[in-house]
């Protein structure tokens, strides 16, 4: 079996939620706390093992490919000024040479379309596949879970946790069989179903481990759900023929997509940070008692 070496990160899209702040900046490259939205999402394809990061960018996101790059200037500034701390940050979140590929998604036609783009640079191996907008905080990541299910069973793995049932028109919904391994068998999915028509509220939350047969599938893969090429109808298909098991992410996940999401991931991010979290965390209780004291 081949092991999981790539993984596909589909930053391509416009960032229409966050408008004014993604005029001229990827929505990708927004901050928690002071890192990229991107970079907590490659940071745990790294902890899960991938050697090699492949992004999936459109226009106005070439600031992403510089941010992965050596900034020899200021590397070399920081050395000269004896900011080894800051230099050995950068320095262990950046990808090695010909560690990163780079791809444009052409027209937005969906995430579907997005992942078909990558092909030529995946080839014939399984593939990790990460959605920049959902970030994750846990002990043990998820990627990492899943990358271990995918070494016990070889299929095609789907990270997944529990919706509340109102929202689950918003995402892919899977349907839970037979417990394998330290997942289950993925009995059924659907792309943003209509209310009432879920077949669980476990929905797919942004991580992937897919066998490269789904290109083909892709290839010819109609529109669906917005009017989308979408994944999850490629998924379907695929499954006919392969094994797809779910693995439920028991950490907390943050869609940076939207506003509400990105201001709960800073808040969460900055408390758990040792220089800054204590800050936080009286900020947060003088804003309350303020709000309370103006309410009364
Ligand atoms: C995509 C997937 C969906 C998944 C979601 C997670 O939807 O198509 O299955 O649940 O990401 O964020 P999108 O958010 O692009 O509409």
């Amino acid at each position: 079996m081949k092991k999981v070496r790539k993984a596909v990160f589909p930053v391509a899209g416009l960032g229409t939620r966050f408008l004014p702040a993604t005029k001229a900046i990827p929505k990708e490259m927004l901050t928690v706390v002071d890192k990229p939205v991107i970079q907590y999402v490659v940071d745990e394809a790294r902890e899960a093992g991938i050697e090699h990061f492949i992004f999936v960018t459109g226009r106005n996101k070439a600031v992403i490919e510089d941010h992965f790059d050596v900034q020899f200037e200021l590397y070399n500034t920081l050395a000269q000024r004896g900011k080894n701390s800051e230099l050995a940050r950068l320095q262990q979140m950046q990808p090695g040479p010909g560690q990163t590929s780079f791809t444009r998604q052409q027209v937005p036609l969906g995430l579907g379309h997005a992942v078909w783009c990558a092909r030529e640079l995946v080839g014939d191996e399984p593939f990790a596949l990460l959605l920049p907008d959902m970030i994750m905080q846990s002990e043990r990541s998820c990627m990492k879970g899943m990358v271990e299910l995918h070494a016990a069973t070889g299929s095609n793995i789907i990270g997944v946790q529990e919706c509340d049932p109102a929202d689950a028109h918003k995402y892919g919904i899977v349907g839970r069989g037979a417990a394998v391994h330290t997942g289950f068998e993925i009995t059924g999915m659907v792309e943003k179903p209509k209310a009432g028509t879920a077949p669980s509220n476990l929905y797919i939350n942004g991580r992937y481990i897919l066998q490269p047969e789904i290109f083909a599938i892709l290839e010819h893969q109609e529109r669906g759900a917005g009017n989308e090429i979408q994944l999850t109808d490629a998924m379907l298909k695929l499954q006919r023929e392969q094994a797809f098991h779910g693995f439920h992410y028991r950490g907390e996940t943050y869609d940076c997509g939207s506003p509400e999401g990105f201001i709960e991931a800073n808040i969460a991010f900055g408390l758990a940070r040792a220089d800054v979290g204590t800050h936080v965390a009286a900020v947060i209780e003088k804003l309350r008692l303020r709000a309370s004291s103006a309410a009364a």
